[in-house]
């Protein structure tokens, strides 16, 4: 059987189907490349020194992890040099990163979370990579504007691109430019992502909802009602029973519902009024995957994609799934 890898799968974007350059074609594999190598530092753990604290503080007052660091690094130095990028930004840097002036510049703008549930890295538990690429913007004379924060500042409804890696059991690539959501398994022996999982589509209904529940006490009165209706089970209004997953990895959360469907919610509460989960760098990559895979993506109230970002690490509600569910809190949010 003829096996599809990354690169052909992305040649036939940008040859066949023009969805895609040359450019972006090759920051895509770039970034590929960097997830192999964060995978490796995941999967040799404390072989390597690599568990553990780093010792400092991010930009959102979170202690890193020596892997936070060490993706971060493996994502700046592999994307630096190649000349597709005007800059970077990482939800472990308080700025955006400038392509160093010995190197040439290109057109595209790549944000990333190098390694999302990483307070789950200790335990053993799934962790995983998130991106997002946007288009730096254009002077009114045609050149690309200064690659400062306000050209990230773009709802994401303009990514030209997203996916997220899981270092799972299999290390995934998970990878939308727009035509589809496709996942990638990674060939450890051979060293490449190949096609296993192309055209996924999230049931529209589900049985099953994703939400930390420690947080109950200071959720809005539209989520706790969701909730309430799916724990009352057969006997409720729902007439059905349903189970709950919560990971506390929003890679492998939402990698479950691109397998099974499902709802996944870090909602705004009393407490955080602003949600938890960052838009740039979580909410809208993975709801550009997760629309592209026929689901939804809302903050409550407005589609995620459409928010207009107020700052490159603004947080924001998610709630994300299957279609019909989100419909359904988003409609007992308007009631
Ligand atoms: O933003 C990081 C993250 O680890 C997400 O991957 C995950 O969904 C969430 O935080 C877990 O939050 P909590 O610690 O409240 O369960």
């Amino acid at each position: 059987m003829s096996r599809i890898t990354l690169t052909r799968f992305l040649i036939e974007r940008q040859r066949d189907k023009q969805l895609i350059n040359a450019d972006l074609r090759l920051l895509i594999e770039t970034v590929a490349r960097a997830c192999k190598a964060i995978s490796h530092a995941v999967t040799k753990g404390s072989i390597a020194g690599n568990l553990g604290s780093a010792g400092t503080d991010n930009v959102q007052g979170e202690v890193q992890k020596k892997l936070d660091v060490l993706s971060n690094e493996i994502l700046l130095e592999a994307n630096e040099w190649g000349g597709n990028l005007a800059a970077l930004a990482s939800e472990e840097m308080e700025d955006p990163h400038p392509i160093p002036t010995h190197y040439p510049k290109g057109e595209y703008l790549l944000l990333f979370d190098p390694l999302d549930g990483s307070s789950n890295i200790d335990v053993n538990v799934s962790v995983g990579t998130i991106f997002s690429v946007l288009r730096c913007p254009k002077t009114e004379t045609g050149g690309f504007c200064e690659p400062d924060e306000k050209a990230f500042l773009q709802p994401g409804t303009l990514q030209v691109a997203a996916g997220f890696a899981v270092y799972g059991p299999t290390t995934m690539l998970v990878l939308t430019v727009g035509d589809g959501t496709h996942a990638f398994t990674l060939d450890r022996e051979m060293g490449s992502f190949i096609l296993t999982r192309p055209d996924i589509r999230i049931p529209g209904d589900t049985q099953e909802f994703a939400i930390n529940m420690s947080n109950m006490r200071h959720w809005e009165p539209p989520v706790k009602r969701y909730i309430d209706e799916c724990l009352a089970g057969k006997t409720g209004v729902r007439e059905k029973d349903f189970n709950m997953r919560w990971i506390a990895s929003m890679v492998a959360d939402v990698y479950r519902i691109l397998t099974r469907g499902g709802v996944f919610m870090y909602p705004s509460d009393a407490r955080n009024k602003s949600g938890r989960l960052r838009l740039m760098y979580e909410a809208n990559p993975m709801s550009f995957i997760v629309e592209q895979a026929g689901g939804a993506a809302t903050d409550g109230r407005t589609r995620l994609l459409e928010v207009k970002p107020e700052g490159l690490h603004q947080r924001i509600a998610v709630i994300l799934g299957s279609k019909n569910e989100v419909d359904r809190i988003t409609a007992y949010h308007k009631a």
